[in-house]
């Protein structure tokens, strides 16, 4: 038998690309390939990148620059190291990828990872493959499903993927061009998913996708479901104790999404729901189709149906043409609503975005300064709301030993991490998986410390067997 070649993917970006990541290991697995930590000894190393800002696409330049190096140390040891560049940089540059970068065998984009072998065979014979068309098949159909060993060594908390791409055209993004047009999975496939993580173990579930709210998969009914009615089906599924869902568009959210926030004990109260600015007037430059009161309207929905439901966000500062005024509006809208956390970028123009071609550009050192100022406003609100936990009894979902010995990790409903350590005579292993009260008494920068609050079972009870 020939010996496993070693597989190296390093990923860049959003949860997508994770997911994505895991997908590509999947198909490759039956190809003989076995996941390394290490570039240097990979057969094949797999860039996934990312195009969303600037820095994150030039990030995969200056790596294929030190994968040359490690590639020709490879060559001297007697070894072929394979390069393949994949997710979205791959999707927007294709070509111009192998001619900046020689050294890259394969460039796959997003649609198309169910054909990675073919792919590096036919680098192999040819010297390279490209592939960064939208197929006409379903690639969701095509991928394998990741063998019950893998799912149990991903761990407890699993991402499926419900929709791809997004047709909301923000002037500023490139996801509508590199992800292309909404495309959502029926409920049957997702569902089979999810009960097969059930069934290895898995405990939580998030549910992704670039507009994750748009969703409206073909449901068994023969009718189109919304996100709401497929988060309260999956709610049902035994062993699933906690869900998510990640990102969400401020227009998509419907009465059914309100509905399961109201209903469902295993949706979790958390929601990222990127606003991007806090002005009308740059939000209609941004194609956003939505005002700073709309918005605030739809976190007063989510707020009356779920008291303890709490917010996070993306925000760019400096979009052209963004005055002091139009900012002061964004730190306007960050206090009224008071967020868990958010996530600030400075704008950043991408080729081909409507936004690329708007003159006004903010000066780079008014970005600097607009940047810092929401990022402390930010931090200050997350740190309030981490310290609100000292003193409160929280459910944690334990999900592996922590750093010290004899500790366990888990998260609360916010993703806070918590770690505490197990009574005496406790194994921490038979905690993961579990949902437990933990008393919180301090914070140590983003994690908080506590002691279990009430005494688990002194056996874990098999994991299928834990129901919602
Ligand atoms: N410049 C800066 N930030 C951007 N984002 C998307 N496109 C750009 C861009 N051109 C941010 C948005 C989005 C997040 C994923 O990335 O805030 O919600
Ligand atoms: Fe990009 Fe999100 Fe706007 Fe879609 S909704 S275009 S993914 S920012």
């Amino acid at each position: 038998m020939a010996p496993p070649r070693k597989l190296h993917i390093k990923s860049y970006g959003c949860q997508m690309n994770v997911y994505d990541a895991q997908r590509m290991v999947d198909v490759l697995t039956p190809e003989g390939f076995v996941e390394t930590a290490s570039v240097d000894d990979a057969d094949l190393v797999i860039l996934n990148t990312c195009h969303i800002r600037e820095k994150a696409s030039e990030k995969v330049y200056s790596e294929l620059g030190r994968l040359r190096l490690a590639r020709d140390a490879a060559a001297q040891a007697g070894r072929t190291m394979q390069i393949a560049v994949a997710g979205c940089v791959a999707q927007a540059e294709g070509e111009e990828i192998v001619r900046r970068a020689p050294v890259v065998d394969v460039v796959v984009g997003p649609q198309s990872y169910h054909h990675l072998p073919q792919l590096l065979a036919r680098a192999n014979a040819q010297g390279r493959a490209l592939e960064t068309e939208f197929p006409v098949e379903d690639k969701f159909g095509f991928l394998p499903q990741p063998a019950p060993a893998t799912i149990r060594a991903r761990g407890i908390s699993a991402f499926v993927t419900v929709q791809e791409g997004c047709d909301k055209f923000c002037t500023f993004c490139v996801v509508p061009y590199t992800r292309g047009a909404e495309v959502s999975r029926p409920v049957a496939a997702i569902l089979a998913d999810v009960e097969r993580l059930a069934d290895n173990g898995v405990r939580e579930i998030t549910l992704i996708g670039q507009n994750v709210n748009a969703y409206h998969g073909d449901g068994p009914d023969g009718r189109a479901w919304t996100l709401g009615r497929l988060l309260q089906r999956l709610a049902a599924v035994p062993g699933i104790v906690r869900l998510r869902y990640s990102t969400s568009h401020p227009n998509d959210v419907d009465d059914d999404l309100i509905a399961a926030h109201r209903d469902l004990a295993a949706l979790m109260p958390f929601v990222h729901l990127p606003v991007q600015s806090g002005s009308d007037r740059i939000l209609a430059a941004m194609n956003r189709k939505h005002s700073a009161a709309d918005y605030r309207r739809v976190i007063d929905r989510f707020r009356a149906v779920q008291p303890q439901i709490a917010f996070s966000s993306d925000f760019i500062v400096g979009f052209p043409g963004e005055s002091d005024v139009d900012f002061a509006a964004t730190l306007a809208l960050v206090t009224q609503i008071g967020y868990a956390g958010a996530y600030s970028f400075k704008y950043s123009p991408r080729p081909g975005t409507p936004a690329a071609d708007m003159q006004e550009m903010v000066p780079a050192a008014v970005l600097d300064e607009r940047l810092e100022r929401l990022q402390q406003l930010i931090d200050a609100q997350q740190s309030a709301f981490n310290k609100a936990a000292i003193g409160q009894t929280v459910d944690v979902l334990f999900e592996r030993a922590g750093r010290k010995p004899g500790q366990i990790v888990g998260r609360t409903a916010y993703l806070q991490p918590a770690h505490v350590f197990p009574p005496p005579g406790m194994e921490s292993d038979a905690l993961v998986g579990q949902v437990l009260p933990v008393r919180i008494d301090s914070l140590e920068r983003y994690s908080l410390l506590g002691e279990l609050a009430a005494t688990p079972p002194q056996h874990a009870r098999p994991l299928a067997a834990t129901g919602a």
